[in-house]
């Protein structure tokens, strides 16, 4: 049985317990990283910890585990559970406390989960890549960039995109598009420039986005991070998103229109492999 780290203990998956009186429960008042693993090492794992600070500090949520405690628990749940592809998911919550939406006391220990999922990603062929999405209405809150459990609207979003026979969503906000449901998106103009969203509040800023985009800085391509709307994006030539799960994968139609010739591009594909070759080499 798979093992899972709860609060200071390794235990097997059905005997971690947290109180129903957890805000993470009761508030969303949590927050999580998702870090990939390629033969059984972390991907960009300090990109990682410096956004769980980030996204805990924006929320004013105490948190007293160091940085070393957590590289070790990722490790130990690793090899525990012999990963050797696939993803930690860690999640902090503010703990468990009366209800109210006042914050609690600085002290209330907070409530820290660890697991792995086993996931074979990296073999897979762009056209198993390839991707439909819909566009939809951005309908989240305008924090985006706190990397917040309250996934509700990116999880409702999957599922019409799946309703509606696609892979996944796209979100426009006024007009304009934001990201994907759980994932950064891109699309590649005639003349060869990578366009993606600017950091905002609007986005979360991908860790794989940052690594990527310094792979597309070193091949020497053109990078405009600025915002696009639907009509630009469906008459791009490529379009792809990235993520600690996907990498970078190839996005072959949005909406009813086929990107470029329909069928995955070729900047995704190096950039992908690029990626790939580049976080094999610098996983600890
Ligand atoms: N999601 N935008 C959103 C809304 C996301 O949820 C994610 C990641 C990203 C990409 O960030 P990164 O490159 O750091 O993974 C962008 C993770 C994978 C998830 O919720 O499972």
């Amino acid at each position: 049985m798979r093992q899972v780290y709860l609060n200071g203990q390794y235990l097997p998956e059905t005997e971690a317990k947290v109180s129903i009186f957890d805000r993470g429960f009761v508030f969303g008042d949590a927050v999580y990283e998702v870090t990939a693993v390629l033969e059984g090492k972390l991907i960009d794992f300090a990109g990682h910890l410096a956004r769980l600070h980030r996204s805990l500090s924006e929320l004013d949520m105490p948190f007293s585990m160091d940085d070393a405690s957590l590289l070790a628990v990722h490790r130990e749940l690793l090899s525990l559970n012999q990963v050797d592809e696939g993803l930690v998911y860690l999640q902090v919550t503010r703990g468990a406390a009366d209800r109210d939406f006042l914050f609690p006391a600085a002290d209330t220990p907070n409530t820290i989960v660890l697991f792995t999922q086993k996931k074979k990603f990296s073999d897979k062929t762009p056209e198993q890549l390839a991707m439909r999405v819909i566009t939809l209405e951005d309908q989240r809150w305008l924090r985006c960039d706190i990397k917040t459990v309250q996934l509700l609207y990116s999880s409702m979003a999957k599922n019409i995109a799946k309703k509606a026979g696609a892979d996944d969503a796209w979100l426009v906000r006024d007009g304009l598009i934001t990201e994907g449901s759980s994932s950064n998106a891109y699309i590649v103009t005639a003349d060869g420039a990578i366009v993606t969203r600017g950091i905002s509040n609007l986005i979360l800023s991908g860790i794989t986005r940052a690594a990527v985009l310094e792979c597309a800085r070193e091949l020497g391509l053109r990078l405009e991070e600025r915002a696009f709307d639907v009509a630009e994006a469906k008459a791009a030539k490529e379009a792809f998103i990235t993520s600690a799960t996907t990498f970078v994968s190839p996005v072959v139609q949005i909406d009813d229109a086929a990107i470029g010739d329909g069928k995955p591009g070729p900047v995704a594909a190096r950039l992908r492999e690029i990626y790939l070759a580049r976080s094999r080499q610098a996983a600890i």
